[in-house]
């Protein structure tokens, strides 16, 4: 346990929802980034709560930001934010005509810092109800319209629906890989932005190295041959702590959109 520096119990700021009490397991060094929960005290009782149970994290007003963001200090929405926003300002592009849609929006700590930088139209996407609620219940402003929908098996209306925000911008942070969104999925989405628009994403270093198995390597590797994304800056970032208190490392990446990503680029 030689890094660990967290806290047992939450100690972190104070939110606007009460102060849930959060334990970390005792033998965090046997729990690898896909099997990681931790412990919440509700009615009286320590409940055991996967971090990857995107369902019941969301359903407990506050869990989400004290747990990630208080006790294992995610940058990952700051980060891409500010990366975004360089970009934009290097290119004399008014942050106000970004037309956003945010894949994997969750409770909406992306669409916040987005409309932070200046984004006009923000449209979030995600596949379970849940983060729907909780987007609406904890940041009603953030967002001018939430989708919840599986884009790799889209309705007709749905498709027309978001064909229709005539988006020029994608965002996606911390959700691509590890049996969340999967490469067909982010083509989908990437699909749906205008040819000169941007992509911003962030994701697990190990997912763009040799070893992965996840398919992004490939994916974003052979868009950059292809000319169908051009990125502009890539950062390699502490995304969080584990649970052990040690660094989780992530890439964000800003680029821009040349072309649809074809069908063959995702097999
Ligand atoms: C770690 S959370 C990140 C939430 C938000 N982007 C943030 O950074 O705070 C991952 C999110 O991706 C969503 N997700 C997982 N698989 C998905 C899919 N196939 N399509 C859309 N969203 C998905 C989850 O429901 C969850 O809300």
């Amino acid at each position: 346990m030689a890094n660990r520096r967290l806290p047992d119990e939450n100690g972190g700021p104070s939110m606007k929802h009460n102060e849930l009490r959060i334990r970390l397991p005792d033998d965090p060094e046997r729990i690898d980034q896909d099997s990681e929960y931790c412990l919440v005290q509700l009615d009286g009782s320590w409940q055991k709560i996967r971090f990857h149970d995107y369902h019941r994290i969301f359903a407990i007003p506050g869990l989400y930001e004290q747990l990630f963001h208080d006790i294992l200090d995610c940058r990952s929405p700051d980060v891409v934010g500010k990366l975004l926003k360089e970009q934009i300002q290097r290119d004399n592009v008014v942050a106000s005509s970004l037309r956003v849609l945010d894949l994997g929006a969750g409770n909406g700590l992306v669409g916040e810092q987005l409309r932070t930088v200046g984004a006009g139209t923000l449209v979030g996407v995600d596949i379970i109800p849940e983060a729907r609620d909780a987007a609406l219940r904890d940041r009603p402003e953030v967002y001018d319209a939430y989708h919840v929908a599986d884009l790799t098996a889209l309705s007709e209306q749905d498709s027309r629906t978001l064909a229709g925000y005539g988006f020029n911008t994608l965002s996606c942070v911390a959700a691509l890989g590890y049996g969340d969104i999967p490469p067909a999925a982010f083509r989908a989405a990437y699909n749906l932005v205008s040819d000169g628009g941007w992509i911003a994403f962030t994701i697990k270093d190990r997912f763009l190295g040799d070893e992965d198995t996840s398919g992004f390597a490939r994916l974003i590797k052979r868009c950059q041959e292809a000319g169908v994304l051009e990125v502009r800056s890539s950062e390699r970032y502490r995304h969080r702590l584990n649970i052990c208190g040690e660094p989780l490392y992530y890439v964000a990446l800003v680029g821009v959109k040349h072309a649809d990503i074809p069908a063959e680029l995702v097999r």
